[in-house]
């Protein structure tokens, strides 16, 4: 079987020092403190080139208090792409204002900035671009037509831990930049977890005060807030897997590129590279009209894939209320049905790439 991803091996490569780590902390009984957080939120700040990192609780929950923190409530619009996971568009709703579904672009599956314009109406007040699977959204002319709309940027760098654009990592072009820590991210934790960064004091420090009650010190509450925090076990993990995330990205990118060089004379579509981007390749996405038959090859064979996403968010039921219909946004509509997943994570030897590899070439000749 080759898996899609296989975080069993990864955590053979580090047990010494994820066990070591988890151990100190539980024998310190120090769950919920102990610096462990405030070391993590210093060595992923330092790791971005960021001023603050706020550690919190989920990459959703970090995508809400950045809404909350930005003032974004009641009838506003926040506009955001529609192929996505849904927490990117779940923020907005949770603060009281309205998703407006922007398309893709079909060779990047990111936002298509040159269709938001007929979006904007005078309740627009944000936008949250996705750096899905890793690659870098086309910051410049986001963030050209943010300022001339005078719009706030969170951007979703959920998927993206790494990712560089024009020479910044991702994550620190917008207001505030959102992460998280799923398991199965590039940069994971034991559990859930997330963070928000940005270079703006005044906006870290309510991000930190929502996060945690609104507490300023352990019984007084300067605003009504949440128990959105970062627990010690996770951010130990953290720590200790930051300093294995390059390398991690460099083989993936490696594992990328062999995908890509074997198999680009397939009639299919392969991510694209752009030299201002450097992608982090959180998964590894081919896009074909056969994808059905396909899947059912390759899970013959031994290798799993998976669809992300194989809905967009504005078809979604929760979304019903919308009243968006299909053909609404094509280009999402059309990701949606072609999108697939391939095997990819730092430690799938390069034979079962080539495995993969000879198995799709199998499936189109
Ligand atoms: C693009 C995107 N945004 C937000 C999230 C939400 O993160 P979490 O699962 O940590 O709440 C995810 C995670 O799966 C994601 O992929």
């Amino acid at each position: 079987m080759i898996k899609l991803i296989d975080l069993g091996a990864e955590y053979g490569r580090i047990k010494s020092e994820i066990d070591e780590g988890i151990r100190e902390i539980v024998e310190a009984q120090q769950f919920t403190d102990g610096g462990h957080i405030g070391r993590f939120e210093e060595e992923f700040s330092k790791y971005l080139g960021v001023k603050n990192c706020v550690g919190v609780s989920s990459g959703s929950t970090a995508l809400d208090l950045a809404l909350l923190a930005l003032g974004i409530g009641e009838g506003d619009e926040v506009i955001v792409p529609s192929f996505t996971f849904i927490a990117t568009a779940e923020a907005v709703s949770h603060v009281g204002a309205i998703p407006v579904f922007a398309d893709s672009d079909y060779d990047t599956q990111n936002i298509d900035v040159d269709k938001l314009k007929p979006l904007l109406t005078g309740k627009t007040k944000a936008i949250i671009p996705v750096h899905l699977y890793g690659n870098p959204c086309d910051m410049d002319g986001l963030m050209d037509f943010a300022r001339e709309y005078e719009l706030k940027v969170v951007e979703d760098a959920a998927q993206a831990q790494g990712a560089v654009y024009n020479g910044r990592k991702v994550s620190t072009i917008g207001d505030v930049g959102c992460f998280s820590f799923y398991p199965a991210k590039n940069l994971g934790a034991y559990g859930h977890a997330g963070a928000a960064v940005t270079d703006d004091d005044e906006l870290a420090e309510k991000i930190r005060l929502l996060s945690n009650h609104g507490r300023r010190t352990h019984y007084a509450y300067k605003m009504v807030g949440y128990n959105y925090r970062m627990d010690s076990i996770q951010a130990k993990v953290l720590s200790i897997k930051l300093t294995h995330l390059k390398e991690w990205n460099e083989r993936r990118r490696k594992l990328a590129d062999i995908y890509t060089e074997s198999l680009k004379d397939l009639p299919m579509g392969l991510p694209k590279r752009d030299d201002d981007k450097i992608p982090v390749y959180h998964l590894y996405i081919i896009r074909t009209d056969r994808r059905e038959k396909l899947v059912e090859w390759l899970k013959e064979r031994g290798i799993e894939t998976r669809i992300h996403y194989p809905l967009p968010l504005h078809l979604q039921p929760a979304y019903g209320h919308l009243g968006y219909v299909e053909g609404d946004l094509p280009v999402s509509e059309r990701l949606a049905r072609e999108v697939l997943s391939l095997p990819l994570h730092p430690y799938l030897e390069e034979d079962k790439v080539h495995t993969v590899i000879e198995s799709v070439r199998e499936f189109f000749s």
